[in-house]
């Protein structure tokens, strides 16, 4: 069995700790898209993990860790998560990293502060990581891969092209040599971890073994079917796995969505459901609402049933999962955004254009809050009716199931909703 995990929303629904619980099921975790923007949290026996680059299912003695060709990453980020996860008692030997995944260069973090500083109060709210122009030089043919690494002419070749049009870009240059030695370095000390991850992939689906494929980011930041431009530069729906690990569709035999109880957003945008005032305010505190890769405080929302129905459709979503639902527990009533409306007109469906997102009004479905806290609870069962019933409309208006739910960050508080099939 081979699946996917996505995020429904816009990143942060809370993937890593998802993973890490059916990672215990798999044999293989990949990560197939993004970079170090992403920051995937998971607590273990109340020790906390952040994962940037390396699949958080490597928490799993002997479980093959796969960084695939459609990640970017940086050598030295790399090299730091793998020392910290050696120096807190956790193997990086099953680790493999692509040679098709692309290099963040220095220069690619200067050219999107560039950017974003011309671009001003229209600056996309990136995470500084130089994510956009990497890709922005994967698709132009010139990245630098990791494979390059190991290869000192080509890696001086494109090093030389690349210095020669960054110095036009950004007006000064950087030292080749030193920058080639340092690369160079880098792929010394990788180079026991590079490998052809889709031949290695392929192998793993032939001897029958479960693959998980990690997504990064969520769907409404997918650079084809998220809010342009206010998205990541890959795919981070479901679709990017065919390229971004280099399998085919056939594959996948199930696609899962994570979605929070509510809708958070970092960096700038569209969000139809945001909330400035005080309820935004307390979920930002109650869910410990910061980034993960920047820190910087999440915009946080209702619920929106719009955004679900459409990550359902984009990423052909076979089930939920729910996290954070004890976020809510102090509220007295909840909110749930079922439509938008258009100049007086009702928009069941995510609208496709930039201009109608700025203008859509929420339409809210209100109902009863629990007022009481629910991350005690030890089955559905034990839910208060209301949260049991919140639980119930999110799957009417997504017309998908919820399996499992979240009531707290730790390995155990994740519990099933088995009673509700
Ligand atoms: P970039 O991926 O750094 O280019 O940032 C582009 C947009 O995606 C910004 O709004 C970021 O805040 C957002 N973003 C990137 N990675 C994540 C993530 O892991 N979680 C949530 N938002 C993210």
């Amino acid at each position: 069995m081979n699946i996917v995990v996505v995020g429904a929303q816009w990143g942060d629904e809370g993937k890593g700790r998802v993973i890490d619980l059916l990672a215990k099921k798999m044999d293989a975790v990949v990560r197939y898209q993004g970079g170090s923007n992403a920051g995937h949290t998971v607590i273990v026996d109340g020790e906390k993990f952040v994962f940037h680059l390396i699949p958080s299912g490597i928490l799993h003695p002997g479980k093959v860790a796969i960084i695939a060709n459609g990640v970017v990453l940086e050598p030295a980020e790399l090299l730091k998560e793998m020392e910290e996860l050696r120096t807190r008692g956790v193997a990086v030997d099953n680790l493999f990293v692509s040679a098709n995944a692309h290099v963040v260069m220095p220069y690619h973090k200067d050219l999107e502060k560039e950017e974003e500083n011309i671009r001003g109060r229209g600056k996309i709210g990136t995470t500084g990581r130089g994510i956009g122009p990497a890709y922005a030089d994967k698709i132009a043919r010139r990245g630098i891969r990791v494979g390059d690494l190991l290869e000192k002419e080509t890696l001086k070749e494109k090093v030389e092209i690349n210095l020669k049009l960054y110095k036009r870009l950004l007006g000064y240059t950087y030292s080749q040599e030193k920058l080639l030695q340092e690369l160079l370095e880098y792929g010394r000390k990788l180079e026991k971890y590079i490998t052809d991850s889709s031949a290695l992939i392929h192998n793993l689906i032939e001897e029958g073994k479960d693959i998980l494929f990690e997504g990064a980011q969520g769907t409404l930041l997918d650079i084809d079917h998220g809010t342009y431009p206010y998205v990541t530069s890959s795919n981070s729906a479901a679709g990017g796995v065919c390229s971004g690990a280099g399998v085919g569709p056939r594959a996948i035999s199930r696609v899962i969505g994570v979605v929070k109880a509510y809708t958070t957003r970092v960096g700038e945008g569209p969000f139809p459901t945001e909330l400035e005032g005080e309820v935004g305010n307390l979920l930002r505190k109650q869910g410990s609402e910061f980034g993960a890769t920047t820190g910087r405080p999440r915009r946080c929302g209702w619920f929106d049933g719009v955004i679900l129905r459409y990550a359902v459709r984009i990423n052909g979503l076979d089930e939920l999962i729910l996290t954070k639902l004890d976020v809510l527990d102090r509220l007295e009533k909840v909110k749930i955004c079922i439509a938008y409306k258009f100049k007086g007109e009702l928009i069941q469906s995510f609208p496709n254009r930039f201009s109608l997102w700025k203008e859509c009004e929420p339409v809210y479905e209100e109902m009863d809050g629990w007022k009481q806290d629910t991350s005690k609870a030890t089955s559905y069962k034990y839910l208060p009716l209301p949260a049991q019933n919140y639980i119930k409309r999110i799957e009417e208006i997504g017309q998908v199931p919820i399996h499992l739910f979240s009531v707290g960050p730790q390995r155990e508080e994740m519990l099933s909703t088995r009673e509700l099939d």
